[in-house]
């Protein structure tokens, strides 16, 4: 079976849902996803989008921090365009009728790590609810638009489909659409496009412990990968200090704005311990609070750190972050009266497939935007509430040339059905799951916070058995979503390790116990 559109949209984000509102007017938009609708990370964004919409911040601050936390790695004019371009995006947003957190017609700032200045729109601390819901309500009136859920994109469609030997030094090769397994009729389809986007989000389900909901499994920078995409900077994995400690809550997130709002990170012994790495304390850069927390875990050998907010207003703290004090509650904590046990897990991937400033990949026809792309504002370590704006302003940006190159181009006819040639082969699908819990522990184990020579090739060398048992299994296997996702997820931590493994020095969210410190001649992206 094939379905056609002028344009194809992976994800149903911000990124994706952002392009296909932009797009729709020129032609007819395909939305795939692979779970309801509004299953993605952004869904789950708590602290908000990072935005100057106060008279006393300026562009230039916001560059300034996005340029301090990036250590050194970020595009310069990335970050000026999502910086500038940010106060219309949020405009745009709440003219689609999201529903910000205001005072008397005022915009609340929030404020999170590493910002100099309250820039942080949000509603409440279901940023990213409202968000989706906003924009998924316009996709849903637009005539053009399709949304196919329960759709697994497997395969991008490119000239190694009509039987040429495509690498990736080739500057010619070309983007048809996608083959994607549809999860309700269980059968793979082919869908031809004029233009694809990458919308697929992030990585987080990578490692054994994670803010990211289950659809983050990397499918989107692994399938660009395969069809010799470029890829950067793997190594820069973001983990976030604070997620719920408790067996039960599967790493549900304790947002910054929790700290910008005057939470204190305690010990065991209830030592305010941030003082004893930073001066800016609580409000630190991630990595920094990250690796503090890691190192008080490892000296005083105990599972958890505390959040305090028991100091606060209990009223304003139950206004503030309604959604995180009814979750605590059902794990059995009162946030305003006792301390939140908390752990960092990861949380953001900064690389991811490399676009210039128009969303363009190295693949014609082929565009990516959100947490799959590396687009240079980022660098080596993500501002807090940077992501949600990124993703908005160059899934825009990326709408605007797709349209001229949908205008030019055409549906590729001659492209094969799927082969479905493989058995079910049920004795051995015990072996994706064993196989993914253990590529996930290692991960964390080796590959985490605090990473070292040693370490990496541990990683390395027990990821390779994992990938080789694996797609022996694929060979012989009718393809399955939990299957491809294992396959993916093996993709990802390879070029997490292999990038993580090249960069002989600390930067960023990368650090490594063998090279301490930034080294101005490893200053570089790691393009695989
Ligand atoms: P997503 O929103 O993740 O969407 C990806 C979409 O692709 C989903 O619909 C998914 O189902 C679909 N998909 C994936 N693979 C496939 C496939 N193979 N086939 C079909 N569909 C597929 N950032 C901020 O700026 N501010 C915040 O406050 C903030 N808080 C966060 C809190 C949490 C708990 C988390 C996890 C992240 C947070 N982030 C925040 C990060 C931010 O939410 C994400 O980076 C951003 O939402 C990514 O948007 P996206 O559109 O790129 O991807
Ligand atoms: C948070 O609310 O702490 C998450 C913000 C982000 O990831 O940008």
């Amino acid at each position: 079976m094939s379905r056609r559109f002028d344009f194809l949209v992976i994800g149903s984000g911000s990124a994706g849902l952002n392009f296909a509102l932009q797009v729709a007017d020129h032609g007819t938009v395909g939305i795939i996803t692979k779970k309801d609708r509004a299953e993605s990370n952004t869904n789950y964004a708590q602290g908000g989008i990072a935005s100057v919409m106060d008279a006393a911040d300026s562009y230039e601050k916001h560059i300034e921090d996005t340029l301090v936390a990036g250590a050194g790695l970020c595009k310069r004019e990335a970050v000026e365009l999502i910086v500038t371009e940010g106060p219309t995006v949020v405009r745009e947003l709440m003219d689609m009728g999201a529903a910000f957190t205001a005072h008397a017609g005022r915009l609340d700032l929030g404020r999170e790590g590493g910002h100099s200045h309250n820039r942080i729109v949000h509603a409440a601390d279901m940023t990213g609810r409202e968000i989706e819901r906003a924009l998924l309500s316009r996709v849903g009136s637009h005539p053009n638009i399709t949304v196919l859920e329960h759709v697994f994109a497997m395969e991008l469609i490119t000239e190694h489909h009509l039987g040429k030997h495509v690498t990736r030094y080739d500057d010619d090769t070309h983007c048809f659409g996608a083959y994607v397994l549809n999860t309700i009729s269980n059968r793979v389809e082919r869908i031809l496009a004029k233009t694809t986007l990458l919308a697929t989000g992030g990585a987080g389900r990578v490692y054994a412990h994670t803010t990211n909901p289950e659809i983050a499994t990397g499918d989107g920078i692994a399938m660009a990968f395969r069809a010799k995409a470029r890829v950067a900077n793997m190594e820069f994995i973001q983990f976030h200090p604070t997620s719920l400690y408790h067996p039960g809550a599967d790493g549900f997130l304790i947002s910054e704005a929790v700290r910008g709002h005057g939470a204190i990170l305690r010990n065991a012994d209830g030592v305010a311990f941030m003082e004893q790495y930073d001066t800016r304390k609580e409000l630190a850069p991630r990595d920094i609070v990250a690796r503090a927390i890691d190192d008080q875990l490892k000296k005083r050998g105990e599972e958890c750190v505390y959040l305090d907010l028991t100091h606060l207003d209990p009223a304003d703290v139950r206004a503030h972050f309604p959604n995180i004090a009814a979750q605590c509650a059902e794990y059995g904590v009162d946030i305003t009266t006792e301390r939140i046990p908390v752990v960092p897990a990861a949380h953001y991937i900064c690389g991811g497939v490399v676009t210039d400033l128009d969303g363009r990949t190295s693949i014609h026809g082929l565009f990516a935007a959100g947490e799959v792309a590396c687009t240079g504002v980022h660098g080596a370590n993500r501002l807090a509430s940077n992501s949600l704006l990124e993703a908005l302003v160059f899934a825009k940006r990326a709408a605007a040339k797709a349209i001229a190159y949908a205008s030019r181009a055409h549906w590729h006819e001659h492209v094969p059905e799927w082969d479905y040639s493989g058995t079910i082969n049920t004795e051995e699908w015990v072996l994706i799951s064993h196989n993914k819990r253990e590529l996930q522990q290692l991960m964390w184990n080796y590959v985490g916070i605090v990473r070292s020579d040693l370490r990496l090739e541990r990683a390395f060398r027990r990821t390779r058995l994992l990938y080789e048992e694996t797609e022996n299994f694929y060979q012989r296997t009718r393809v399955s979503v939990p299957l491809c996702q294992l396959r993916n997820l093996i993709t990802i931590a390879y070029l997490v390790i292999r990038s993580a493994m090249g960069r002989k020095e600390s930067r960023g969210l990368h650090y490594t116990t063998d090279y301490p410190q930034p080294d101005e001649r490893e200053k570089r992206d790691s393009v695989i």
